[in-house]
């Protein structure tokens, strides 16, 4: 894994735009994996800025979410529907049928997921995004989710809605249920860019840069035994880490 080390969280999502746009250029008819939550925020921020000035396509593109709640429609504003087009779809020249996400809000889940990853897997990303959880879930595969796994309905753990109760206004509101690509889905990516940012995620990130061998009871740790995964975490992320420049 190759470790890129910034100062801030400013940084970190400059340093993760400039990743993925140079990529776009290299290949504007690539297939991205995209993530949601607080920690690519500024990464699509710095995207759209770059959009607007530079003109950078999005036209040939396509992309995948990794996961989305289930029992919340596309327009409920705490949806990863609603997440992406705010944050980034609707701020870019991306065509919205080009752009993936689980449907949560279908009544069998279970055809859902093989529709998804048929459709993942047909695309074959050439770029995954991630983010970690303080509990080592990437995408929304907690602690225990088998290293096979294709996308599945999860049950959230306790720790992931209390870390995303911040966004809904109780956390009785936060859903129990998501749909995720799986642990095999993601490492079916060619290439992997996991943004780690502030103290909260410190601990998960020595844990993932121990020499611990992967264990289901971490999932991130199966990163280690990919081919291409590129990590930029700010300082504050590192702290634990003993890592410095
Ligand atoms: P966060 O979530 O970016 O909101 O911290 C990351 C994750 O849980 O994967």
């Amino acid at each position: 894994m190759n470790i890129v080390r910034v100062d801030s969280y400013e940084e970190m999502s400059k340093a993760g735009a400039r990743y993925i746009i140079d990529k776009i250029k290299a290949n504007p008819k690539m297939t991205l994996g995209l993530a949601t939550g607080s920690t690519p925020k500024g990464t699509y921020q710095y995207i759209i800025e770059d959009h607007k000035q530079n003109g950078t396509s999005y036209q040939q593109i396509s992309t995948f979410n990794l996961d989305e709640y289930i029992g919340l429609s596309a327009e409920d504003p705490n949806s990863y529907h609603f997440y992406m087009k705010d944050l980034l779809f609707n701020h870019i020249d991306i065509p919205l049928n080009h752009t993936h996400i689980p449907n949560g809000d279908t009544v069998d889940k279970e055809e859902e997921c093989v529709r998804y990853e048929v459709k993942v897997k047909e695309a074959s990303i050439d770029l995954q995004i991630l983010g970690i959880g303080a509990n080592g879930h990437i995408g929304f595969n907690e602690p225990g989710t088998s290293f096979h796994s294709k996308t599945h309905v999860v049950a959230l753990a306790e720790s992931t809605r209390e870390a995303n109760a911040r966004f809904f206004p109780s956390i009785d509101d936060v859903p129990k249920h998501a749909i995720t690509m799986g642990i095999a889905s993601i490492m079916a990516s060619k290439e992997i860019l996991l943004l780690v940012s502030g103290d909260a995620k410190s601990e998960a990130l020595e844990r993932l840069l121990s020499d611990q061998l992967p264990s289901e009871d971490f999932p991130a740790s199966i990163l280690k035994t990919h081919p291409r995964v590129t990590i930029i975490a700010d300082n504050e992320a590192l702290m634990s880490t003993g890592i410095t420049r």
